[in-house]
């Protein structure tokens, strides 16, 4: 082992290690958007989490190996959406970039070699090798025993045999394939949510998705016609269905797997009309593609021309990282379609085949015109993408926000939103909670169900979730109707589907009623690095009843969301120490306990923090340009005690221009002796809230 020798202060906070000879294309060489300066300066003074003597090294034939040091207590988190499991201490994981993880080895939409300590401290291993990482795990021979413990009696059970075994040293031991050398990023705390908010803020700060792309999102089946799209979109307007996105699946390409990325001649006739209509309907609409590029498209000579070396579903697959590939990619995006009415995209199949089935991505041996082999380009497809896509609408000034089905590392700005074809709703609800320590954002979106109970369930934690997604690509009529898949393509309804459709309309009215708080959520995010949706060990790291929970998490500052997983019969939820307050109910609630929910609960369980304030609106089907949220601010005091200030943002929610100043703050604050007190700060003319009560 040999020991490196510099450490470089780069941002406040934040210090890179040069360990050997890193290679030329990295996540951080390859990031476009600069580290957001002044808000890192607001943030507490910190040490580096380490010295350079503590950091060890070694080139060998495998690659680049670097041990980090860890103490006996701290619990690691992050690499990334890990949907199988939250924390990450005692394990091994590659990091490899695959769409079907179905077990805990590290396998991922959004493989980001980032994690961050209950100590307090993140690390960033600049790679887009499928690198190992292993956390506590093994020692050296000749390390120490700890003290001796007395042997037991021999085990009988496999799980007993294998179960981890005390070590006397811990350390993340990181091995990275091929390179010769990596930079580390080392992120200050001092708590673990500072080291989460710094890496974000290096990524160049959180998204901020227009206030539309908070609504509801509903994806209609993939053979539809224009017509039939724009019949089922009038339907949820009719029906009082909020929605906000509208989007189309495959069928809308000449054709698809491969894309032509032009209008199917038969089914979509007569685009502009179906674009204007939806749009007169107050619908946004998305756009279901992936890269590979078929021999019809009109974009297929200028792919071809900058392609990976291996063909995927017959189409070429572009090289993002030569400048002139992605330049035709944009403006064709932005001519035929961005320009025309289309308000976003969902960059499907951009991250790489499972490994059980038939394997159908490009394989990591491809090579790519920009130098990258397949393993790289794997893990940078995704991001690249979005960079692609997302300049169209930057040179617009108009923001965007979209699905995307791969992401890596810095991708915190990129208003894009990962989902999975997997389904198991716990793992959903694990990737809600995991998402946020890497910068990113994940939607468990709702498709077909069991039971309706399901749906209910499913529906629920979606709507508190970073993006309110009915999926319903390979559905003709929606769920509520019909949760069965067969049934509903035929048009066989469910007896009492009114009820059902009912209670899924209170469902999309309490994401319609959160706009504004999520939106400040949001906002924090863009301006401070808060992530939106957040693990409660960020928030309660020293809180050992937190450090293991997996399906629990934080929305914004005040609301604690534990969701009703389907089929289980009720569930435990852990309130961290303070006062809570049920979200349905207002019934006051010691924490610093768990709590038994019964399985007879419809509701999703959420919990509001005590001292909060928080707005809720009165809902609305879709925002427009011109929408005003009426505002109830609910008022949740400790007995005899002041509320903590809620600031609300209020800006055109579509362009920009708020990071040129042009949009307000809404101070709320509340106390015993004073009273409410609203206070706008700004001078952007529009009106986005109205506070018609104090309850
Ligand atoms: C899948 C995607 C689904 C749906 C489908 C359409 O790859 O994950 O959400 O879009 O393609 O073919």
């Amino acid at each position: 082992m040999t020991e490196a020798t510099t450490m470089e202060l780069i941002a406040p906070g934040i210090w890179r290690l040069r360990l050997g000879e890193p290679e030329p294309h990295t996540p951080v060489g390859l990031r476009e958007i600069p580290p957001a300066l002044d808000a890192l300066r607001e943030l507490p003074a910190a040490d580096c989490p380490f010295r350079v003597e503590d950091i060890a090294t070694q080139a060998a034939p495998r690659g680049f190996l670097v041990e980090i040091p860890m103490d006996q207590t701290e619990d690691v988190y992050g690499l990334g959406l890990q949907l199988k499991s939250v924390k990450q201490t005692g394990k091994k994981k590659t990091l490899r970039m695959n769409s079907d993880p179905v077990v805990d080895l590290g396998d991922s939409h959004a493989p980001v070699p980032f994690y961050v300590s209950t100590r307090g401290y993140g690390v960033l291993v600049d790679t887009f090798r499928y690198a190992d990482f292993y956390f506590g795990t093994h020692v050296r021979l000749g390390t120490p025993a700890p003290d001796a413990t007395p042997e037991g009696p021999l085990a009988t059970s496999t799980d007993e045999l294998y179960k981890q075994r005390a070590l006397s040293q811990r350390r993340a031991v990181i091995e990275v394939p091929v390179a010769r050398g990596v930079d580390l990023y080392f992120f200050a705390g001092p708590a673990l949510l500072d080291a989460v908010r710094r890496y974000v803020l290096f990524s160049g700060a959180g998204c901020l998705p227009p206030l539309w792309g908070l609504g509801v999102w509903y994806r209609g089946s993939g053979q539809f016609t224009q017509d039939e799209a724009l019949a089922l979109a009038r339907g949820l307007r009719q029906s009082r269905m909020p929605c906000d996105v509208f989007g189309l699946e495959p069928g809308w390409h000449g054709h698809a797997y491969a894309c032509t990325f032009a209008w199917h001649s038969e089914r979509f006739l007569r685009p502009q009309e179906f674009l204007d209509a939806m749009r007169q309907d107050g619908f946004r609409v998305n756009l279901w593609e992936h890269a590979f590029t078929h021999a019809d498209s009109p974009l297929r000579r200028e792919m071809e021309a900058q392609a990976g070396d291996v063909e995927v579903w017959g189409g070429a697959v572009p090289d993002f990282l030569c400048a002139s590939a992605r330049r035709a990619f944009a403006d064709y995006h932005e001519r035929q379609l961005v320009a025309r009415g289309v308000a976003g995209f969902k960059l499907d199949e951009c991250d790489n085949s499972d490994f059980i089935g038939s394997p159908w991505s490009f394989p990591e041996y491809s090579r790519f015109p920009s130098g990258l082999d397949g393993e790289q380009m794997h893990s940078v497809f995704g991001l690249q993408y979005q960079r692609t896509l997302y300049d169209v609408f930057q040179r617009r000034d108009q923001r965007t926000y979209g699905q995307v089905r791969a992401s890596h590392a810095l991708a915190a700005p990129y208003p894009f939103v990962l989902y999975s074809d997997l389904y198991d709703h716990l793992d959903f609800i694990r990737g809600v909670v995991n998402c946020g320590f890497s910068g990113l954002l994940w939607s468990p979106e709702v498709r077909d169900s069991r039971t309706t109970q399901e749906l209910e369930r499913r529906l629920w934690a979606v709507v508190f979730s970073p993006q309110a997604l009915i999926n319903a690509w390979y559905l003709r009529n929606p769920p509520w109707k019909q949760i069965e898949t067969e049934k509903n393509n035929r048009a066989e309804f469910m007896d009492g589907w009114g009820q059902v459709e009912a209670r899924c309309r209170e469902i999309l009215r309490t994401r319609m009623a959160l706009l504004p708080y999520l939106y400040a959520a949001f906002a924090r995010y863009r301006l401070e690095g808060v992530p939106p949706f957040r693990a409660l060990v960020m928030d309660w790291p020293d809180d050992p009843a937190c450090r293991d929970i997996h399906d629990q998490y934080m929305m914004g500052d005040d609301l604690l969301v534990a969701p009703l997983l389907a089929g289980s019969r009720g569930r435990k939820v852990v309130l961290p120490a303070g006062a809570w307050y049920c979200f349905w109910t207002r019934a006051r609630l010691e924490g610093g306990r768990t709590l038994d929910i019964p399985e007879s609960e419809e509701r999703i369980p959420v919990f509001v923090r005590e001292g909060a304030l928080l707005p809720l609106a009165e809902p609305v089907d879709f925002v427009t340009q011109e929408t005003c949220f009426r505002l109830s601010v609910r008022i949740y005091a400790p007995p005899g005690g002041p509320c903590r200030p809620c600031t609300l943002y209020e800006d055109d929610g579509e362009t920009f221009a708020y990071e040129k100043g042009q949009g307000n703050r809404l101070e709320l604050s509340w106390d015993p002796q004073a009273g409410p007190r609203a206070e706008r700060r700004g001078d952007w003319p529009g009106r986005r809230y109205e506070i018609v009560e104090w309850c």
